[in-house]
């Protein structure tokens, strides 16, 4: 009997290691298709499906590197350098999905849970997200996820202006986002996380009556009302920014000096 290890960092399903596979309940047939979609592509940054195993479980490939699960995730997962390399992650599923019967009649598949916690990094670099279970179709609504879970919007946050200039890193590393409208879709998909989670608490849906328990619903809601009380400023700054900001790494961003914008009349180099 091959030996079994528990991974940390799982909410709902409680996967386990063998050798090289992670074993899972079983997800949809579109979330096995998704994959072998990205496998044929060649495309490393999801894990393969390899079918069921005799439990009854769904075996995935397991991919090396570090997952920062804990809430308060690793510093590199806010960097200028991961969230470029992040969104780029993001717009090439997005890409590769774009125009399959996969998306449906939406423009793309969205993984509609990214955040550090189902990321893999290398050397803190992101290549690869896990975690696929609900992929469904859509577009701008995981950018927003992404903005949201990655830079820990809410109350949390010292320095609006500093997330707002990474807002601005992630929406023009994905490339052709209007800010502004990226950071209305935050602010309707938290409401909509927060109600969501209340009505499959109420219908009695296990994860989200634990989430409730948790209290998800108050810290989802604060995290809309700091997102909403800080609108004007995360849906107009731009990368300039980061010139004056801190970013938990200490990393900048090259400024050409000969280059005077300032943020009131910086164009948006996100649209
Ligand atoms: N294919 C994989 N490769 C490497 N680690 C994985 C893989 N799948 C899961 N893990 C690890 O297991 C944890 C939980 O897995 P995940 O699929 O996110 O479960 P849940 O649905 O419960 O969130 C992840 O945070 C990660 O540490
Ligand atoms: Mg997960």
């Amino acid at each position: 009997m091959p030996h079994e290890n528990s991974l940390p960092g799982g909410f709902i399903a409680a996967p386990v290691r063998i050798g090289g596979t992670v074993r899972k309940p079983p997800v949809s047939a579109f979330v096995h298709g998704l994959l072998h979609h990205f496998e044929q592509h060649d495309w490393p940054g999801a894990p393969r499906y390899r079918g069921a195993d005799d439990q009854g479980r769904d075996t995935f490939t397991f991919l090396r590197g570090d997952v920062p699960w804990q809430p308060e995730p690793t510093p590199y997962v806010r960097s200028p350098a991961a969230l470029t390399a992040t969104a780029r992650l993001v717009r090439r599923f997005h890409d590769l999905t774009a125009g399959t019967a996969l998306a449906a009649d939406q423009e793309v598949v969205c993984h509609n849970d990214l955040s550090p916690k189902n990321t893999v990094y290398r050397d803190a670099e992101p290549v690869a997200f896990i975690d696929w279970d609900i992929a469904a179709p859509g577009r701008i609504h995981d950018v927003a996820h992404v903005c949201w879970q990655f830079l820990g919007l809410g109350p949390a946050v010292s320095d609006p202006a500093e997330a707002a200039a990474l807002v601005a890193v992630i929406a023009q590393a994905y490339g052709g986002l209007d800010q502004a409208e990226l950071v209305d879709t935050i602010l309707w998909w938290q409401d909509r996380c927060g109600r969501g989670i209340d009505s499959g608490a109420n219908a009695g849906e296990p994860a989200m009556i634990r989430l409730w328990e948790q209290g998800a619903v108050q810290s989802v809601r604060s995290a809309y009302e700091w997102t909403l009380r800080h609108r004007a400023v995360l849906a107009h700054a731009t990368p300039w920014n980061l010139a004056h900001a801190t970013p938990s790494n200490g990393d900048k961003i090259d400024v050409d000096p000969a280059d005077d914008r300032s943020p009131g009349n910086a164009p948006n180099h996100a649209r």
